[in-house]
């Protein structure tokens, strides 16, 4: 049962079967251009997406606003030097600009980039210095079970290292949960072991912490040893491990916008403060209003509450048995943040560069006012060199993200529902062809028709 009850409550759309197909027509059939008074469940993203409790809102009346050393981001300070152990600080307005700071003060042309997988706005960050993002994930959800599928492949970084390319590696990412891997989480062993290879070296660790506390809450459940410890104690020795962090604070600091950058090196915190100074704003306020940044204070203490991440893993669960149940192909063990489906696996029919994923997502919001997210060849595919077909993604996922709080179960039952009714006129769900895509994360901007 949700740990909360609501004292706000905010209206959601319920458009017609034909409003509906007249805004996915309308939207070029892309999911991010339908606006969102369209859409009845909207499970696009957990990012930036969350229900304040009362405690945050009451911590916006105590905004400092002044420029320049404002109290509230003293008291921002204090909780994250607490939660990380992390002595520098920087609030940005949100994760992209934390990993550009960071990754452009780390990285040269040349130089690479490992993580157990970059996100998408991460591998651009890398890319955009001139260096290599290269991704070196275990495999999540092939064969048995993986309880931690984000995990970082070990051995391919030692040989990555010992090879002749291991003189270009400049830093590792850890992104905790692995977003790009289902949501899986890192466990503390891998953490540890990625930070003896790059110790060895002199390379630094960085987590993204996007989602530092679904990660540590995780563990305490599936890593063996840590089922007594406190997910803020997990939270910690993740911390420890690495040499800084930056995060989006969207998703785990419970806010509707924000960032950090967290490090132990002043070098390379006075190097990006000077950054922080010119895109985003004086170093201690970076980007944001003083009320948000005691929002995220009061956000990430909330965050690390164990009885608010057992409901969070815990309905994640239950809606992805349910989705089970109602015969969709969902990815096992579903983590905190999301539940994904392999479309793939339900469209047969439809080869990837007719883009399953998309046809699936496009088909729940025709049915039921239902927003997810496609992570298939239109996010992951490339366009061939010789004007063939795309060049497909590795498998066709779809991602119903559960954004904080918002959401109660009898919502996802009605989504579960939903998602029945598609999978029972799977057969006749047709593939989409790319119209126009530009750019290195097309997917928000594509136009596509059915084919
Ligand atoms: N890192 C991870 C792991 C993320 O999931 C995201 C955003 C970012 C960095 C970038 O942060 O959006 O604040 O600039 N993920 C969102 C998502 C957009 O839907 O998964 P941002």
């Amino acid at each position: 049962m949700e740990p909360f009850r609501i004292k706000a409550v905010e209206p959601i759309p319920f458009p017609t079967v034909e409003e509906r197909h007249e805004a996915l027509v309308g939207a070029g059939h892309n999911l991010f251009r339908v606006p969102a008074r369209k859409i009845t469940i909207d499970l696009l993203t957990d990012s930036g997406t969350a229900a304040m409790s009362a405690a945050q809102w009451a911590a916006l009346m105590n905004g400092d606003e002044s420029y320049a050393g404002a109290r509230s981001f003293e008291r921002f300070k204090a909780v994250v030097t607490e939660l990380t152990g992390y002595p520098e600080i920087l609030p940005v307005h949100q994760g992209r600009a934390a990993e550009r700071i960071v990754l452009g003060n780390v990285l040269r042309p040349g130089d690479i980039s490992v993580s157990n997988t970059h996100f998408d706005s991460t591998r651009a960050s890398v890319e955009a210095t001139g260096a290599e993002a290269v991704d070196l994930s275990v495999s999540a959800f092939q064969g048995v079970p993986n309880p931690f599928g984000g995990d970082l492949d070990l051995d391919a970084l030692a040989s990555l290292l010992g090879g002749e390319s291991g003189r270009r590696v400049r830093c590792v990412v850890l992104t905790v949960t692995n977003n790009a891997n289902g949501g899986q989480p890192v466990s503390l062993r891998n953490i540890a072991g990625a930070r003896k290879l790059c110790a060895a070296r002199g390379i630094p660790l960085f987590l993204d912490a996007a989602r530092f506390a679904e990660n540590a809450y995780l563990i305490t459940e599936r890593e063996t040893g840590y089922a007594d410890f406190a997910p803020r104690e997990i939270a910690r020795r993740m911390f420890d491990l690495a040499d800084g962090c930056w995060a989006s604070l969207k998703k785990d600091g419970i806010g509707n916008i924000g960032g950090l950058i967290a490090l132990r090196d002043g070098d390379l915190a006075n190097r990006c403060a000077e950054q922080v100074i010119a895109y985003e704003g004086f170093p201690t306020y970076g980007g944001l209003a003083g009320r948000d940044l005691e929002a995220l204070a009061q956000g990430l203490l909330e965050v690390t509450e164990p009885g608010y991440l057992r409901y969070r893993a815990e309905s994640a669960r239950w809606f992805g048995h349910q989705l089970g149940l109602a015969g969709l192909p969902v990815l096992q063990p579903t983590g905190c943040h999301a539940v994904y489906l392999d479309a793939g696996l339900l469209l047969e029919h439809i080869p990837p560069h007719q883009l399953p994923a998309t046809a699936f997502a496009n088909e729940l919001y025709l049915a039921g006012g239902v927003r997810v997210c496609e992570l298939g060849t239109l996010v992951f595919g490339k366009p061939a060199l010789d004007g063939g077909p795309e060049l497909p993604a590795p498998r066709e996922l779809v991602r119903f993200a559960l954004p904080r709080r918002v959401y109660t179960a009898s919502h996802l039952e009605y989504v579960v529902d939903v998602a029945e009714e598609v999978r029972s006129k799977a057969a006749q769900l047709r593939g989409y062809r790319i119209v126009r895509a530009r750019g290195a994360m097309r997917q928000f901007t594509a136009v596509l028709e059915p084919v």
